[in-house]
C-alpha cells in the first residue's frame, strides 16, 4: 500500500469507529457481545435494590424505583423537591433524605456497569435532567409500541410509572422481554 493510502484508511476506519460509539444501535447486544464484555456493561436489567429503608420508604406509594434508573443529578432534583412530589407530600425527615439521596447517586445510571442503565444513559442528552424514568429517550422509545388501551385506559396499570405492572421480575431489576405480561393482555410478542 501506498504511503497516502494507507493513511487514508486509517482515518476511514477511524471515523468509523468514532461513528458506531454515537449511531443509536437497535440491535441490544442480549448476552453483553464482545463489545458488552470489553467495556463491563454485560451485568442485564439493572442493580437490585440492597437498602431494605428505601425499599420500603419510597416503595410506600408506588414501585420501588432501582436506583440505576436515572442519572445521579435526576435524584439529587427528586429529593430536593419531595414537598411537591408529582402533586403530592412525600417528604421525609432531613436524615432520612440525605441517606436515601446518597444512596441513589452513588448507585445512579451514570455509575452503574448494568446494561440497561447504561441505554438509559446513551440515549440521554448530556444536559438532561428528567424526572421520570417514564419520560427519558431510552424509556420512549422502548415502550413506542403500546397503545393507551394498554396503559392508560387499563384498570390494571393506569400509567407508565407502574412497571411493576408488566414486568413481572421488576423489582429483581430484571425487565428481560420474555417476563412481560400486559394485564389484560397477555404475554409481549415482538417480531
Ligand atoms: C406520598 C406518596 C409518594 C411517596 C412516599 C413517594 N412517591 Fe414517588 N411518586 C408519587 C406519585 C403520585 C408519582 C407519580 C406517579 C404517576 O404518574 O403515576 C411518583 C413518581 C415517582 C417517580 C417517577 C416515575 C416515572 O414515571 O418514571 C420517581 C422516580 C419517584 N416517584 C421516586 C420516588 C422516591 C425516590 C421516593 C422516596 C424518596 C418516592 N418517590 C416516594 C408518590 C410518592
Ligand atoms: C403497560 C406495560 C408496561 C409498563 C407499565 C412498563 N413497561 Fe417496560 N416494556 C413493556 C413492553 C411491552 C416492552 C417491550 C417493548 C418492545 O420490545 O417493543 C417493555 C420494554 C422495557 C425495557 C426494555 C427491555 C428489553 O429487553 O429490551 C425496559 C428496560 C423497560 N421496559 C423498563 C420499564 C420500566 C423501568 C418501567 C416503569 C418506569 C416500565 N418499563 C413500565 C411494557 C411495560
Amino acid at each position: 500500500m501506498k504511503r497516502k493510502t494507507l493513511a487514508l484508511s486509517l482515518l476511514l476506519s477511524a471515523a468509523m469507529i468514532g461513528m458506531s460509539g454515537t449511531v443509536f444501535s437497535d440491535d441490544d447486544n442480549k448476552k453483553g457481545g464482545f463489545l458488552g464484555n470489553w467495556f463491563g456493561g454485560n451485568k442485564p436489567g439493572v442493580a437490585a435494590i440492597d437498602n431494605p429503608q428505601y425499599l420500603e420508604e419510597c416503595g410506600s406509594c408506588h414501585f420501588s424505583y432501582q436506583p440505576g434508573l436515572l442519572p445521579a443529578r435526576s435524584w439529587k432534583k427528586i429529593m430536593a423537591g419531595l414537598d411537591d412530589h408529582f402533586g403530592e407530600n412525600a417528604e421525609l425527615p432531613a436524615e432520612d433524605a440525605k441517606v436515601f439521596e446518597n444512596y441513589l447517586t452513588k448507585n445512579a445510571a451514570d455509575h452503574s456497569s448494568y446494561k440497561r442503565s447504561q441505554k438509559i444513559m446513551k440515549y440521554m442528552q448530556p444536559g438532561d435532567t428528567p424526572l421520570r424514568i417514564s419520560k427519558t429517550r431510552y424509556f420512549l422509545k422502548e415502550h413506542d409500541e403500546l397503545s393507551r388501551k394498554m396503559v392508560q385506559d387499563n384498570s390494571e396499570v393506569g400509567s407508565f410509572s407502574k412497571c411493576e405492572a408488566c414486568h413481572t421480575q421488576a423489582a429483581k431489576g430484571s425487565f428481560e422481554e420474555n417476563e412481560i405480561r400486559i394485564p389484560g393482555f397477555g404475554r409481549w410478542e415482538d417480531d
